[in-house]
């Protein structure tokens, strides 16, 4: 199955701002994986994705107002709410030295990259995580993606 096209520009409804607070996951995965998500869980987090498809999405994000970096976020339901709540799992392509529970998360959601999809092996969701975050780089490269980043809701 191949990928939808990314839009040359960033189109209606996005860029989707979202602010919250970083709770702790299902810890699952991420770490091992060597793809670390940090989960916002907020009720501003669930009414801002409220009408957004279940998926793979690309844009900037900001932690407790540090630098501007590019992110994938998988929008998902938490099965811990019994499907009452959508929860956004952000991986921000930066190494950090800390984890940052607890701490202000700021997210342009600028694209929709792909359905979420069922996988029979850890291995092919990584091969998949791996290609979201190639097109991730390529898209917000691109002029009308880059300049979110100096958006005023970055520098509140
Ligand atoms: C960009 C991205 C795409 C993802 N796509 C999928 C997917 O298509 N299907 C899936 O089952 N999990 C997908 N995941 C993985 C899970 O949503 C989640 O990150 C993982 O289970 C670890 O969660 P935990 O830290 O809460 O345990 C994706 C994660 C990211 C960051």
């Amino acid at each position: 199955m191949s990928r939808a096209e990314i839009a040359e520009t960033v189109a209606a409804p996005y860029p989707v701002l979202v602010e919250g607070e970083v709770v702790a996951g299902f810890g699952r995965g991420g770490k091992q994986l060597g793809i670390p998500t940090a989960n916002l869980a907020t009720a501003a987090v669930e009414k801002a994705l409220e009408d957004m498809d279940i998926g793979v999405y690309l844009g900037w994000a900001q932690v407790e107002g540090g630098d501007v970096m590019p992110m994938v976020m998988s929008l998902g339901w938490n099965p811990y709410f019994k499907n009452e709540k959508r929860s956004g799992e952000v991986h921000i392509m930066h190494t950090f030295d800390d984890d940052f529970y607890g701490k202000t998360l700021r997210v342009a959601v600028l694209a929709y990259v792909r359905p979420e999809r069922d996988y029979t092996s850890l291995d092919a969701l990584v091969t998949d995580i791996k290609e979201d975050i190639r097109i991730a780089h390529e898209a917000l490269a691109r002029p009308a993606y880059a300049q979110i980043k100096d958006e005023p809701f970055f520098r509140r």
